[in-house]
C-alpha cells in the first residue's frame, strides 16, 4: 500500500497543537506514542508521531478544521480495542484520541435515555447506570477499556444483541465533526422522530471515515429484577442448534443471550488463563458449550423456566450436562470463560481471526473446512465460538507466529467460502485496515459506488482515517 497524498507533520503543525491542547495533551515522544501505533492483537502497526487528546467538541473541530485545511491525514481511536487495524495508523497519520471527552452530560431515567460524550468507557457507563435502574443495551468483553463513541463507529454487537438490537436502533442521537470542522447536531432524544433523513446512521458503523462522533443519545433499558445463566455442555453442534430452538421457544421474552462455543475455544480460557470448568462431571469435557442467559422481572417465574427447559434437554438427550445460576459471582465466572477467549488465545501466539455472519446450515462447517484445508503441524488450533443467536461466529487460527504461507492458505479462501454460503464477512468487527480487498464479497458494486460517493461528499480531501473501509481511490482505479 502506498501512503496518499497527504503533507507530512511540521514544527509549525506541532506548534498550533501545542497552542491549541497545550503539552500535557499533544504527545509526539516515539515511545509514548508506541501504544497508539498497535493494535490490541498486535497484529498492525503505523509510524504515528503525533496524538492529540482533545476535551470538547470544539476543539476536535479546530483540530479537524487545521488538517482538512493542511492535508494532514487522521485516525480517530477510542479505546484501541477494534480487531480489525481500524483504530491505528497505517503510515504517519495524527492520532485523535477521544480519551479525554469522558462526561456524563445527562440521565433521564424515565425515558431511559443517556447523554454522554464519546469517549466514556462503556462498563464505567453501565455502572453509571445500575445506579438508577438502567442498562446499557450493549455488552463486550471489552467493556472495561472500550469508549461508547469507538462502539459507536464499529457498530459493535456483542453478548446482548439478541435481546436489545444493535447500535444502529439503540442510538437515538449523535454530535459529530466533519472532516472540514463543521459539527453536526444530530443529538435526538426521541424515540420517535421520522423527519427526513436519519443521519445519525452515517455515523453508526462507518468506523471514522466520515466523521468523529463527539458525543451520542443512547436508549437504555430498565435494568433487569432477575437475571439467570445456564451453562451447558453438549455433544455436537447438531444439538447446540437443537438447543437453540428450544431455548427460543421454551424462554421466548426473557431469554437475553445465546452464545456457544466449541471445545478448542473454551481450552482457551482453561489452559492459558487457568480458569475452571464449572461442568466437572464428563472427565473429558465436552465438545461443546453454551452461555444461555435470561433477563426478566420475576425471580421465581424466570428460575422455573429456565430450569425446565434445561430439564427438557435433558431429557431429549440433547445436552450432557448443565448448571444453573443466579449468583452474581458465579454468573461472572462462568461469562469469564466466555469472555476472555479474545485475550487468551493471544497467548498462544499470532491468531487470524474472523468475524462472519452465516446461515446456520453453514454455521460451524466453515471449522471443519478450515480444518480440513490446514493440515499442518505449526497450527495451534482452529476454533469456532461467538453469537449463535445472532448467527455470528468467530473463527479463531493460531500459530506460534506468523506465517505469510498459512495466510496465503486462509485468505482469501475463507472470504470467498462465506460469500458462496451467503453470509457477511464481518458480523460486527467491521472492514478496517484488514478487510477492504474484500468488502466486495458482502456489498454489491452499487452499495460500494455510493460509500465512495458519500465518502467524496464527507470527506473530499480524504483526510479522515484513509486506508480504511474503503481501499484508496487511486489504488483502486489501479487495480
Ligand atoms: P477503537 O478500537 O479505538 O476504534 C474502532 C474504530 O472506530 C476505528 O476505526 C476508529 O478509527 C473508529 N473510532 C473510534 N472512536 C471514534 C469516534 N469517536 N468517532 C469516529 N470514529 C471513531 N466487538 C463486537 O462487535 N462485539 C464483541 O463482542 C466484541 N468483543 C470484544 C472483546 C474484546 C476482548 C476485544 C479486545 C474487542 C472486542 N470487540 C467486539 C471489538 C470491538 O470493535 C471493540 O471492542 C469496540 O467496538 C471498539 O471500541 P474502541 O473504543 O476500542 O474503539
Ligand atoms: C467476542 O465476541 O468475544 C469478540 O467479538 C471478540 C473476538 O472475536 O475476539
Ligand atoms: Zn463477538
Amino acid at each position: 500500500m502506498q501512503r496518499g497524498p497527504y503533507n507530512t507533520i511540521s514544527t509549525t503543525d506541532i506548534r498550533f497543537f501545542d497552542s491549541l491542547l497545550g503539552p500535557n495533551r499533544l504527545i509526539t515522544d516515539p515511545d509514548e506514542c508506541e501504544s497508539y501505533n498497535i493494535d490490541f492483537p498486535s497484529t498492525v502497526r503505523g509510524a504515528s508521531r503525533c496524538v492529540l487528546k482533545p476535551k470538547s467538541t470544539e476543539e476536535v473541530s479546530a483540530i479537524l478544521k487545521y488538517c482538512n485545511t493542511r492535508r494532514l491525514a487522521v485516525v480517530p481511536q477510542s479505546g484501541n480495542t477494534g480487531l480489525v487495524g481500524g483504530s491505528n495508523p497505517v503510515f504517519d497519520e495524527i492520532v485523535i484520541s477521544m480519551k479525554s471527552m469522558n462526561k456524563i452530560l445527562d440521565t433521564n431515567e424515565l425515558a431511559g435515555v443517556l447523554t454522554c460524550e464519546a469517549g466514556c468507557v462503556l462498563e464505567n457507563l453501565e455502572n453509571h447506570l445500575t445506579t438508577v435502574g438502567l442498562m446499557m443495551p450493549l455488552d463486550l468483553g471489552a467493556k472495561g477499556s472500550c469508549l461508547i463513541g469507538g462502539c459507536v463507529s464499529t457498530n459493535a454487537g456483542g453478548l446482548r444483541l439478541l435481546r436489545y438490537g444493535n447500535l444502529h436502533g439503540n442510538i437515538l442521537g449523535v454530535e459529530a465533526v466533519k472532516a472540514n470542522g463543521d459539527v453536526v447536531d444530530a443529538l435526538n432524544t426521541l424515540k420517535k422522530n421520522n423527519t427526513g433523513y436519519h443521519l445519525k446512521h452515517l455515523f453508526i458503523g462507518s468506523e471514522g471515515t466520515l466523521g468523529i462522533v463527539t458525543k451520542v443519545v443512547i436508549q437504555c433499558p430498565p435494568l433487569p429484577k432477575a437475571v439467570h445463566l445456564a451453562f451447558l455442555g453438549l455433544a455436537s453442534f447438531d444439538k447446540v442448534l437443537k438447543t437453540y430452538h428450544l431455548a427460543k421457544r421454551e424462554l421466548g421474552e426473557i431469554l437475553s443471550s445465546c452464545e456457544m462455543m466449541d471445545r478448542l475455544s473454551i481450552d482457551v480460557s482453561i489452559n492459558n488463563l487457568d480458569m475452571k470448568n464449572p461442568l466437572t462431571s464428563y472427565e473429558n469435557g465436552h465438545e461443546f458449550y453454551m452461555l444461555i442467559e435470561t433477563s426478566g422481572s420475576h425471580l421465581a417465574h424466570d428460575e422455573e423456566k429456565l430450569s425446565s427447559f434445561v430439564e427438557k434437554a435433558m431429557n431429549n438427550d440433547i445436552i450432557e450436562d448443565g448448571t444453573l445460576t443466579n449468583e452474581t459471582a458465579k454468573i461472572n465466572n462462568i461469562w469469564g470463560l466466555r469472555e476472555r477467549i479474545s485475550e487468551g488465545v493471544l497467548r498462544d501466539g499470532y491468531v487470524f481471526k474472523y468475524d462472519i455472519s452465516l446461515p446456520f446450515t453453514s454455521f460451524y462447517k466453515v471449522v471443519e473446512v478450515l480444518r480440513d484445508r490446514l493440515r499442518d503441524p505449526r497450527i495451534i488450533r482452529i476454533s469456532g465460538y461467538g453469537h449463535l443467536g445472532d448467527g455470528n461466529i468467530h473463527v479463531q487460527v493460531s500459530i506460534p507466529e506468523y506465517y505469510v504461507d498459512v495466510a496465503a492458505q486462509l485468505e482469501p479462501f475463507i472470504f470467498e467460502y462465506v460469500s458462496q454460503c451467503q453470509g457477511s464477512i464481518s458480523a460486527e468487527h467491521g472492514i478496517g485496515f484488514k478487510k477492504t480487498k474484500y468488502l466486495h464479497m458482502s456489498k454489491t458494486s452499487s452499495e460500494i459506488a455510493m460509500m465512495y460517493d458519500l465518502k467524496k461528499l464527507m470527506d473530499p480531501n480524504g483526510i479522515l482515517n484513509p486506508y480504511k473501509v474503503l481501499m484508496p481511490v487511486t489504488t483502486e482505479l489501479q487495480s
